[in-house]
């Protein structure tokens, strides 16, 4: 049921008075998403590492930007549509890789597969994921891309590269930022587990969560389906866990991007880039383009905003290199304010799990029109009519940055 703090209205369905939704903005769908899924997987979303400090500063140094308005200037015949890595796109932003997505919606990764093609936007799969890469390529018709970990076990990773390439996905995302993992206080408080543990607690949550419970029990993918059956010696959930604390290699360096590079043999984007330094070196590897990202605060703390990270790197490599932004971005105009900045992509996690946890794959659907119209109306605004007149310019006052 959805209580009154949303903006409700009420629809006569057949004598009945039934509360829907109006939907106007990412806040209404996070608002509604916390009522739907269980605390545990909303947590595990919504949530950084350690204090959180990074998490919070990476929405509040977006709200702090202000835009400088133009008038008088024909806003006719606008257009957000771009390129990523040379693919065209309905407006650049690609939904990005998030673990457990098939655990905040019944076949989540397919659901979100599947609104991203509709609208024209790239989707990446996480090697985390509960859907396997195969599972989603037999239930989307055009190609998506694949995120990869860096695991110890190079020959499952080879072989993950393999299957990824078997099906047909069009550019692989190498994570450079969790080599190890950032401590998370709530999933360490809920015992986070996939499927939940039946103690008296969950059970009582899921209780108040029934169409999640629907959805859960109508669908038998509820493991990480590109790792159960494929790496040896994971056959169930337990070995699973402690398979990937001991797997995650803390080794991985600028040899392995190259090993990586040369087996996939395609566009390859390094994501986890927060310094200058970093994004030379990801120049230097061959790298088609870098995404500026703090993991959405889930790694180090105490990190910079991605935001605030962004104008540096800009001027290290942004010549040389397509640069993408993720972290913080829960609507259009934050899009809008990191493409004033120099990036030329980006990508959206929670705005699209928010979308997913609250109405399925209709809510990725509305999180994506919501944003298109958003940065369309800003661009609008500050008197723009397409991605390339977006520049630093849009941003009020100039000499600030
Ligand atoms: C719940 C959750 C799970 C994530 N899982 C992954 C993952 O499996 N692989 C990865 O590269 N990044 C992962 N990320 C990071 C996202 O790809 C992205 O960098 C981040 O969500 C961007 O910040 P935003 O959520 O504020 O948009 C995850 C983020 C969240 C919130």
């Amino acid at each position: 049921m959805v209580r009154s703090d949303l903006h409700c209205l009420a629809k006569r369905e057949g004598g009945n008075t039934t509360p829907m939704p109006v939907i106007t903005c990412i806040e209404d769908l996070r608002r509604l998403y916390k009522r739907r899924v269980p605390k545990m997987f909303y947590d595990y979303a919504e949530s950084g590492s350690w204090s959180e400090s990074t998490f919070r500063a990476n929405v509040r140094d977006f709200e702090a930007l202000r835009l400088h308005q133009r008038v008088a200037v024909n806003m006719d015949n606008r257009s957000i549509a771009g390129e990523m890595v040379g693919q065209p796109v309905a407006m650049p932003v690609a939904l990005a890789p998030v673990g457990l997505t098939g655990m905040q919606w019944a076949d989540g990764e397919i659901l979100a597969a599947r609104a991203a093609e509709q609208f024209g936007v790239p989707f990446i799969l996480s090697t985390m994921s509960i859907c396997s890469i195969e599972d989603v390529a037999s239930h989307t018709s055009k190609p998506f891309w694949f995120q990869l970990y860096v695991m110890r076990d190079r020959d499952f990773i080879g072989r993950l590269i393999d299957r990824a390439r078997a099906a047909e996905c069009s550019a692989l995302v190498l994570t450079l930022d969790l080599q190890i993992l950032g401590q998370r206080h709530k999933d360490l408080k809920n015992g986070l587990s996939t499927p939940p543990r039946p103690t008296l607690r969950n059970l009582l949550d899921l209780a108040t969560k029934p169409s999640w419970c629907i959805g859960m029990l109508g669908t038998s993918r509820r493991q990480f389906g590109n790792i159960v059956g494929h790496a040896s010696g994971v056959e169930n959930l337990t070995s699973l866990s402690q398979w990937s604390a001991q797997q995650l290699d803390p080794t991985l360096d600028w040899d392995d991007v190259a090993w990586i590079k040369d087996r996939w043999g395609g566009k390859l984007i390094l994501k986890g880039i927060l310094s200058a330094e970093d994004a030379r070196l990801a120049v230097r590897s061959g790298a088609d383009a870098i995404v500026v990202s703090n993991h959405g605060g889930r790694q180090l703390d105490g990190a910079p905003s991605s935001i605030a990270a962004l104008p540096e790197i800009i001027a290290a490599v942004g010549a040389d290199i397509e640069v993408w932004l993720d972290g913080g971005i829960r609507s259009g105009q934050d899009v809008f304010k990191a493409l004033a900045l120099g990036a030329r992509g980006t990508l959206i996690g929670r705005a699209f799990v928010y979308g997913l946890g609250a109405m399925g794959e209709a809510g990725v659907s509305k999180c994506l029109e919501l944003i298109a119209n958003e940065l369309d109306l800003t661009m609008a605004f500050c008197g723009l009519r397409n991605l390339d007149s977006i520049s630093a310019e849009a941003i009020w006052p100039p000499d600030r940055l």
